[in-house]
C-alpha cells in the first residue's frame, strides 16, 4: 500500500510517500518540504495569511517532486492523507482541499490526519514501535505527554498549562534579541555560557500530575535579563545556558513523573519513550530525558531531526497506520483548528486551547 501525505498545518508545507506492508513494515519512499522561514523572519513569528499564500503557490510542486524522487505517478498511490488539524486553519483548507480533490479526482480514499497523531505514530515507521509507548510531544505549537495505546487510542497524561516549550524557547531568544527561531539560537549561545550563573525555577517541579508550565520560567529569565542591562555576550550566553538548563529539568522531572504513571497502568520491565517535535533536537534537553529514560530501564526513542519536525513522511504514515485499521475519519468536518488527540482528558486549570 502506498499513500501520499500532504502537510501544511504552519508554516511548512511537505508532501510525503511511504509504503506499508502486510506486515506492518514502512518503508519511505520520498519526501519534499519547503520551510517558510524566511517569509516571516521579518515578523518573528508566523503570520498565518502568509504561510497560506505560500501553501498554495508551493503544494502542487512539492507533490510532483515527492512522485519524481519515487520514481511512480499518482495512479501507483493508493490513498491520499492530508493533515485536517490542528494548524491555522488557512493553511490546513490548503492541504486537505488538495487532497480531496487528487482523491476524489483518481478515484481513491482520502484520509483526514490529526498532525498530532502523525507525531506521535512516526517511531513505529522509523523504529518499529510496538503499542504501548509513551510520547513526549515538544514543538512550538505544543507540549504534551501522551500514552499511545493504538491507532486512535490515545490518553493524554499531561499538557502545558501556558507556553509550549519550543514557544518559550523562542521568547526568551526573542527577549535576548537573537535570531527566530529561537530554539536553535538559544542552543547555540548556551553552549558558551555557564548554566549555573542564574539560579532559575523549575515550573511544576514534583506535581502530582505531570502537567508543564513554562511561562514563569521565562519570566524569571526577562528579569534577570532587565536587572543585568546592558548585556554582554557572555551574560547572554549564561543566561541561555541557565534557561536550558532550567527547561530540560523541569521537562525530565515532568517525564519522571508521567513515566511513572504509565508503568503503573502497564506494568512492563521496559518501557519506550519517544520524542518528537522541533525541541527534540536539543542535545540538553534530549540527555536530561535519556537519564530519566535509562533509571527506569526504558528505552528513548529520538527520530532523525528531519522525521521529527514536521514533514509530509509522517502524514503518509498515519495514513498508512489508518488505512490499515479502516478507520479513514472520513466524516469529519473539514478541518479542526483545535483537535485534542484524546477527547476525553481532563480539562487541566488555565490551560486554555493548548490542551
Ligand atoms: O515541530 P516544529 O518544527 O514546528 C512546530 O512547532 O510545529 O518546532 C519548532 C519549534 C520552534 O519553537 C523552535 O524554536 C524549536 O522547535 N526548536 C528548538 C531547537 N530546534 C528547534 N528548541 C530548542 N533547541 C533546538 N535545538
Ligand atoms: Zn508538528
Amino acid at each position: 500500500m502506498i499513500i501520499l501525505g500532504l502537510e501544511t498545518s504552519c508554516d511548512e508545507t511537505a508532501a510525503g510517500l511511504v509504503r506499508r506492508s502486510e506486515n506492518g513494515a514502512g518503508e519511505i519512499l520520498s519526501g519534499s518540504l519547503r520551510s517558510q522561514i524566511a517569509e516571516h523572519m521579518p515578523f518573528g513569528g508566523v503570520v498565518p495569511e502568509i504561510a497560506a499564500r505560500a501553501h498554495v503557490t508551493i503544494l502542487d510542486g512539492l507533490i510532483q517532486d515527492a512522485l519524481q524522487q519515487a520514481s511512480i505517478t499518482l495512479d501507483n498511490v493508493d490513498a491520499i492523507a492530508a493533515t485536517a488539524g490542528p494548524g491555522l486553519l488557512g493553511g490546513l483548507l490548503v492541504g486537505v482541499i488538495t487532497g480531496k480533490t487528487l482523491a476524489s479526482v483518481l478515484g481513491k480514499p482520502y484520509l483526514a490526519i490529526n498532525h498530532l497523531e502523525a507525531h506521535a505514530l512516526t517511531v513505529r515507521l522509523t523504529d518499529r514501535i510496538e503499542f504501548p509507548y509513551l510520547m513526549l510531544l515538544v514543538s512550538g505549537g505544543h507540549t504534551q505527554i501522551l500514552s499511545i495505546e493504538g491507532v486512535g487510542v490515545y490518553k493524554r497524561l499531561a499538557t502545558t498549562i501556558d507556553d509550549a516549550l519550543g514557544e518559550a524557547f523562542d521568547k526568551v531568544a526573542k527577549l535576548l534579541g537573537l535570531g527566530f527561531p529561537g530554539g536553535p539560537e538559544v542552543e547555540k549561545w548556551a553552549a558558551r555560557g555557564n548554566a549555573s550563573r542564574f539560579s532559575l525555577p523549575r515550573p511544576m517541579k514534583g506535581r502530582a500530575e505531570p502537567h508543564f508550565s513554562f511561562s514563569g520560567l521565562k519570566t524569571a529569565v526577562r528579569q534577570q535579563a532587565h536587572e543585568l542591562q546592558p548585556l554582554n555576550d557572555q551574560d547572554i550566553a549564561d543566561l541561555c545556558a541557565s534557561f536550558q538548563l532550567a527547561a530540560s529539568e523541569a521537562v525530565a522531572d515532568r517525564l519522571k513523573r508521567a513515566l511513572d504513571l504509565f508503568c503503573e497502568a502497564h506494568p512492563r520491565t521496559e518501557p519506550v519513550v519517544a520524542i518528537a517535535g522541533g525541541v527534540a533536537a536539543n542535545r540538553a534537553l534530549s540527555a536530561a530525558l535519556q537519564k530519566i529514560v535509562t533509571e527506569k530501564n526504558g528505552t528513548l526513542i529520538v527520530p532523525p531531526p528531519q522525521l521529527c519536525t514536521d514533514n509530509g513522511i509522517m502524514i503518509a504514515w498515519a495514513g498508512a497506520e489508518r488505512m490499515a485499521v479502516g478507520v479513514l475519519n472520513d466524516e469529519m468536518p473539514i478541518a479542526r483548528a483545535r483537535w485534542p488527540l484524546d477527547a476525553n482528558a481532563e480539562p487541566v486549570p488555565f490551560a486554555g486551547v493548548k490542551a
